[in-house]
């Protein structure tokens, strides 16, 4: 396993300029290649590629609900083969250079005929998310607009909790349970989702996900899926960041009465 988890890079960002790569000399590891544009009268060259996102706290920041163990093997292996295994593909064709990891992920969903690429930018895509879904003290309650709109969409908190453990215990193989705004219907949704597959895809906005491939709990609940479930429920859930994710989502989706306009 590679030993190396100081990732220099700013955990926000996708893509990196080289100049910014070449001041910290990091080897060749992750790069996402060349793009020329000769538009202008003085030709410049742009390079970027797709980094491995670093968790928001310290690897044995979870322990004892998610072990150290778990996430260096989790996150430094899982995680990293998907970012290394998505920017080999993407060294052999341009067609798909310069979309954000979003975009990246639509267009290779390709309308529901994935392409190659899909597989490994979709998990990029997840287990980003995954990371910032939880917290060091996470669980309990969430609070203030989202705990009112978990209770106007599923009745009360604990039947969301109920339903959202129901529909993870439910999923058959590997994937991931999702709590979603919906924007057409502006409602919050849980879904599951098999392997690699993203709502975003649907254009659904995603608030929370929980892994549910076997590699983020084996170690630490063997095959106990549940135990597993209920721990991320009671103590590793971050609600700030769903909270901060609703927030931003509210931009696009109306989740009050529409007001309005004054003439
Ligand atoms: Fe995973």
């Amino acid at each position: 396993m590679a030993s190396c988890y100081c990732n220099p890079f700013p955990s926000s960002s996708h893509l990196i300029s080289t100049d910014f790569f070449r001041q910290f000399k990091t080897p060749k590891l992750l790069y996402m290649d060349k793009r020329r544009f000769d538009g202008s009268p003085r030709s410049s060259k742009v390079t970027s590629f797709y980094g491995l996102k670093t968790p928001p706290y310290k690897l044995d920041a979870l322990e004892p609900y998610m072990s150290k163990k778990t996430i260096d093997m989790h996150w430094g292996e899982h995680h990293r083969n998907f970012i290394e295994g998505l920017n080999k593909q993407l060294e052999k064709d341009d067609i798909l250079y310069g979309y954000t990891l979003d975009e990246l992920v639509k267009v290779t969903y390709n309308n529901g005929n994935p392409l190659p690429e899909f597989n490994n930018a979709a998990e990029v895509w997840n287990h980003d998310f995954f990371w910032e879904s939880m917290q060091p003290g996470g669980g309990e309650m969430p609070k203030l607009g989202l705990l009112q709109q978990i209770e106007k969409d599923f009745g009360s908190f604990t039947d969301f909790r109920e339903k959202f453990i129901e529909t993870a215990l439910t999923l058959f193989g590997s994937g991931w349970v999702w709590l979603v705004l919906k924007r057409e219907e502006r409602r919050l949704a849980i879904l599951k989702t098999s392997n690699a597959i993203c709502p975003v895809v649907w254009d659904d906005i995603p608030i929370i996900n929980l892994d549910l491939w076997e590699h983020a709990y084996y170690l630490d609940y063997k095959n106990d899926r549940a135990k597993y479930v209920n721990v991320f429920m009671d103590h590793l859930v971050s609600w700030d960041a769903a909270m901060g994710r609703l927030a931003r989502a509210e931009a696009f989706v109306n989740l009050g009465e529409p007001k309005i306009p004054v003439a």
